[in-house]
């Protein structure tokens, strides 16, 4: 890894980035609510990133000011902006990879699932472009709720007769982000060299930390093991309420998301060894879809590591159980909605 957290790949260019295992700039990637608190600083990050030579930015508003601005950057992606649903398509034209954290934020005393009535309107008519302009995408889904957004995308996608669910991922990389931090706070790890898996959604109980699974090895007491799976199941609604009515997490999830983005675009280039959490349609459990540590290749997912539900402790054993209730009753709700909007 860089400092980054980013994998190293073969040589690094002048800004300390990852050089291209293909030699070149290949990739195009749109951000779809590119202007917001998180597509802003994301598209920052894929700006950055060598493996782009095409950065689409889309939004609703405000988008034209954010591309004027990232255009200046001396990297080789070149910057675009489309404003409003006549422009989407042409965002979306042959890309890559789309990324969307479009959608509204919590605010205090909400629950991610406070945000479905907006949020799925809005994923599901922009999956329905995607489907439309560049069905062979891959899409890493940011807006919440999560656990019901991505069941939504792949409903589209079916309807429309184009969906893979190998190139479909509800971005989780937060949540490991996350682990990893407080688990080195915790422990005095060098941060680098932590890793903590992360299963099952991305909302409250859901999100289940697997800290008997941590690499380098480490014992936790526990106390410390339910002290770490709170803090990290909160550590959302943390950011929510210290931001006091402005919003959710924006510069960790543009950081994170930009890693998630960057390990699909590796993958896609050729990289064999590219291993990152995601919530994706799975069988590791009875539900559709579930979060596991996956290996990324050229298409999309090349395998579902159901090796992480393996060897749990009894305490992360009764944690699985419990989460999939709620997960179950979120998976139906996002897979309900597009069914009666279809
Ligand atoms: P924000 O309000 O700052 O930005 C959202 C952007 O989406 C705005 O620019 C808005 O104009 C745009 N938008 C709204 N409707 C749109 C549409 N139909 N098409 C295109 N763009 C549209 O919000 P934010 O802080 O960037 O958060 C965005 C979403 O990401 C929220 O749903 C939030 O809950 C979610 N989120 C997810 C994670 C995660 O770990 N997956 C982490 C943080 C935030
Ligand atoms: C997060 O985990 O930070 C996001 O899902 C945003 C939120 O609402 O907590």
């Amino acid at each position: 890894q860089d400092v980054r957290g980013m994998p190293v790949q073969v040589r690094a260019d002048a800004s300390g980035a990852a050089a291209p295992k293909s030699g070149s700039s290949t990739f195009k990637v749109a951000v779809l609510g590119a202007a917001g608190g998180i597509g802003q600083p994301l598209s920052l990050l894929i700006k950055m990133s060598p493996l782009v030579s095409d950065l689409r930015l889309y939004d609703i508003a405000n988008v034209k000011g954010v591309a004027a601005d990232l255009s200046h950057c001396n990297t080789p992606a070149q910057v675009s902006a489309y404003t409003g649903p006549a422009e989407l398509a042409a965002a979306l034209k042959d890309v890559n990879l789309v990324i969307i954290p479009a959608g509204v934020p919590r605010k205090p005393g909400m629950t991610r699932d406070d945000l479905f009535n907006i949020n799925a309107g809005i994923v599901r008519s922009l999956v329905e472009a995607v489907a439309e302009n560049c069905p062979n995408a891959l899409i890493n889904i940011i807006s919440n709720p999560v656990n019901s957004t991505v069941p939504i995308a792949a409903e589209v996608l079916k309807a429309k007769g184009v969906y893979d669910p190998k190139k479909v991922f509800g971005v989780t990389t937060l949540d490991v982000v996350r682990a990893n931090t407080f688990v080195a706070q915790k422990k005095n790890l060098r941060l680098i060299d932590v890793n903590v898996p992360v299963i099952g959604g991305h909302a409250g109980i859901t999100i289940l930390p697997l800290l008997s699974k941590t690499k380098p090895t480490v014992e936790f007491t526990p106390a410390e093991v339910e002290e770490l799976t709170v803090r990290i199941q909160n550590a959302g609604t943390e950011v929510v309420d210290a931001k006091a009515g402005a919003g959710s997490a924006t510069l960790s999830m543009a950081y994170a998301a930009a890693r998630f983005a960057e390990s699909c675009m590796r993958a896609m280039d050729g990289d064999s060894d590219v291993y990152e959490c995601a919530y994706v349609q799975s069988e590791v459990t009875d539900l559709p879809f579930f979060a596991t540590t996956l290996k990324l290749g050229k298409k999309g997912v090349e395998e579902i590591i159901s090796e992480d539900l393996n060897g749990l402790t009894e305490y992360e054993k009764k944690a699985v159980e419990a989460l999939k209730t709620e997960l179950k009753g979120s998976i139906e709700k996002g897979v309900q909605f597009a069914n009666k909007q279809a």
